[in-house]
């Protein structure tokens, strides 16, 4: 018997992208979790034949802050619809001189520094520690990178997000700081969602879509929204196309992910079952 399946493909939609283009058989449909409300319905359907399930990370019509978002609900809610791997897009500020607006970076690595989130499925009655020291998918980055290349989009593979708490943008100061660790892009959203993808045993990475420079560099205005959403538009646009390149390669039936990710509670759990 082989132990190869289909893969369902999670799209996690942030600032910008509140709809898949394209999607056949769609369905918006409630899906409970014991841990709250997902940010929003969850669209269901299918891109070249491939399962994938949508959530609008902010909701449709962005009513919700970074802050606001229950992150946990919303991992539990892919999980509980079958989702075996998650495309996370996001839009980002960019730390790197060599990352203009309009690039998008696949992601590799993060730092955390939200602080008003909560951040694990385990609590205190079932102790758990997963290994995030590899927080995504190489095996979606490699399909990503691929699809990239072959629609001919502005990329760059590797990078490391930082996530801030916002609202509010960085000072000048935290944006140094921010590049003197060696960040690459900044944003509000992928923390926890990374962690709580790597919990549910599910497959993450991100498409990190830069808006603009921060305000640490010395050739650009501050951060405004206004300036961000005219990026963001086009890059909803980019976004589209590389989902739709990329679907089919990551809805291909597979095995077992070869880095392990879907067997992250393998060795992690310290609670004892009887307890
Ligand atoms: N999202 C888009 N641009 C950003 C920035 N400069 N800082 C934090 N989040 C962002």
């Amino acid at each position: 018997m082989s132990d190869s399946f289909e893969p369902v493909i999670g799209l996690l939609g942030g600032s910008g992208l509140y709809d898949i283009d394209g999607l056949e058989e769609r369905e918006w449909r409630d899906v409970e979790s014991p841990w709250g409300k997902p940010s929003d319905q969850l669209l269901f359907g299918r891109l070249s034949g491939v399962r994938c399930v949508f959530l609008p990370r902010h909701g449709r019509g962005h009513p919700l802050t970074p802050s606001d978002l229950n992150y946990r609900a919303n991992i539990d809610a892919m999980k509980r619809a079958g989702v075996t791997d998650i495309l996370s897009l996001s839009a980002v500020g960019s730390l790197n001189g060599d990352l203009e607006p309009g690039k998008f970076v696949i992601v590799d690595q993060f730092i955390d520094r939200t602080f008003a989130r909560q951040k694990s499925f385990f609590e205190s009655g079932c102790v758990a520690h997963v290994s995030v020291a590899h927080p995504v998918c190489p095996r979606i980055g490699d399909a990503v990178e691929q699809a990239a290349r072959d629609i001919g989009l502005n990329h760059k593979r590797g990078g490391t997000y930082l996530t801030m708490e916002g609202p509010q943008f960085s000072t000048k100061a935290e944006s140094e700081l921010y590049r003197a660790w060696g960040c690459d892009v900044i944003g509000m959203t992928n923390m926890p969602e990374a962690k709580l993808a790597r919990e549910a045993e599910i497959c993450y990475a991100t498409v990190a879509m830069v808006t603009d420079f921060d305000c640490w560099h010395p050739d650009h205005d501050a951060v405004t929204v206004d300036a961000v959403v005219k990026v963001l538009l086009a890059n909803a646009d980019r976004a589209k196309a590389l989902v739709k390149a990329v679907v089919p390669m990551l809805g291909q039936r597979r095995g077992p992910c070869p880095a392990g990710c879907d067997r992250a509670l393998e060795y992690a759990l310290v609670t004892a079952p009887d307890k």
